[in-house]
């Protein structure tokens, strides 16, 4: 069948036309970039995927572990083995068609000595069925593994720049990130997660690991109390954490959340170790002490228990091991 159309709609069907070629052009021309107040500490930007809001009543199940705290006190859920159902949790993320993101860093050495088993370990149980994106940064493009990925999952690497301290590396580490999101990660992921490589997935990381912001309680200070923290406890420190302040130590090997909110984190963190450089004082744990002192003051909506960051000492209320800790060669590895 032809359709007719007489003069005057013609007329105004090629001038949509027109108006919409023209639009193009320039759009092409002019991407839309990222608008950004002048005040440092407020960057607004739009971000591609809105929150997802969860009510974890529904899915959280906070008597399934008796021996364990299993919420903080402000409310968030502390993820334990029997806390939650994999299938259900797995199906919620699926259907909203979530992205997730995984940032690791490999510098000099760690490339040979942990990358490729971190990430073939992670295409086995990080967020298994989800979409991944992996952003591999490394300092020397040509060492990274090629890597058979599942389908939905793809990896991009990096070229960072090569820093000799390790901790100006993992100091480094937030000022990449936070560059990354800004330029790449934003436009690309629902979620994100941060990692360190010297570990490997060893069980089920999955989308129940998923919040607006997620923090990882550190093994080697879960039993311990608040005054053993090992918090920077320097008052002219950014990162300094009174004794009676503190609600967990932190690991800095493992953090996520929107990528919103992990910009925010990485950004607050990065302004603190430039704060401190430029009093010469440089934080007990590096990144980590500004890491706790950021959740300190923004409280992250989903915990870790150590069953997804596990130092491989047995321990009776570690039913679950996730991801646990590589030897750690440091004489080998770091350069001082
Ligand atoms: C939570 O877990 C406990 C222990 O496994 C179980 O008895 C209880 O029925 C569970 N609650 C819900 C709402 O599933
Ligand atoms: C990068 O790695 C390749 C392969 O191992 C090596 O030949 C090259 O020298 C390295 N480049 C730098 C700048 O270290
Ligand atoms: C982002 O960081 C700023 C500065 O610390 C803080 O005021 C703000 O509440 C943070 N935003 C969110 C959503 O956490």
């Amino acid at each position: 069948m032809q359709v007719r159309l007489d003069s005057r709609k013609q007329l105004l069907f090629i001038a949509l036309t027109c108006a919409t070629l023209l639009s193009l052009v320039y759009i092409s021309f002019n991407s839309p970039r990222l608008i950004m107040r002048a005040a440092k500490d407020k960057p607004e930007f739009k971000w591609r995927k809105s929150y997802i809001i969860t009510k974890y009543e529904n899915w959280f199940n906070d008597s399934a572990v008796t021996d364990q705290q299993t919420k903080t006190s402000w409310g968030a859920p502390i993820m334990w083995e029997g806390t939650f159902d994999p299938l259900e949790r797995d199906e919620f993320y699926i259907q909203k068609k979530v992205v997730i993101g995984l940032t690791v860093f490999a510098i000099g050495r760690y490339i040979d000595r942990y990358l490729k088993d971190f990430l073939v370990s992670a295409e086995q149980h990080f967020m298994k069925g989800l979409q991944v994106i992996y952003y591999v940064m490394v300092d020397n493009v040509s060492k990274a593994p090629e890597l058979q990925m599942s389908p939905g999952r793809t990896m991009n690497v990096i070229k960072v720049p090569k820093q000799s301290r390790w901790q100006d590396i993992s100091m480094m580490r937030m000022q990449q990130i936070n560059d990354l999101i800004q330029d790449k990660i934003r436009f690309e992921v629902t979620y994100l997660f941060c990692f360190d490589v010297d570990q490997v997935f060893v069980g089920r990381f999955g989308a129940e690991a998923l919040a607006d912001s997620v923090a990882q309680i550190h093994s080697a200070f879960l039993t311990a109390s608040r005054n053993q923290f090992t918090y920077e406890r320097n008052p002219n420190s950014a990162a300094y954490i009174a004794p009676e302040e503190g609600d967990f130590y932190y690991h800095a090997a493992v953090f996520g959340g929107t990528p919103y909110l992990v910009f925010n984190l990485t950004r607050n963190c990065l302004d603190g170790i430039i704060r401190d450089k430029s009093k010469g004082i440089e934080a007990v744990w590096h990144d980590e002490s500004h890491l706790n002192r950021y959740f300190l003051d923004h409280k992250p909506a989903k915990l870790l228990s150590p069953e997804y960051c596990w130092d491989r000492r047995p321990a009776k209320y570690i039913r679950y091991v996730r991801m646990k800790w590589m030897p750690k060669d440091y004489k080998k590895l770091r350069d001082n």
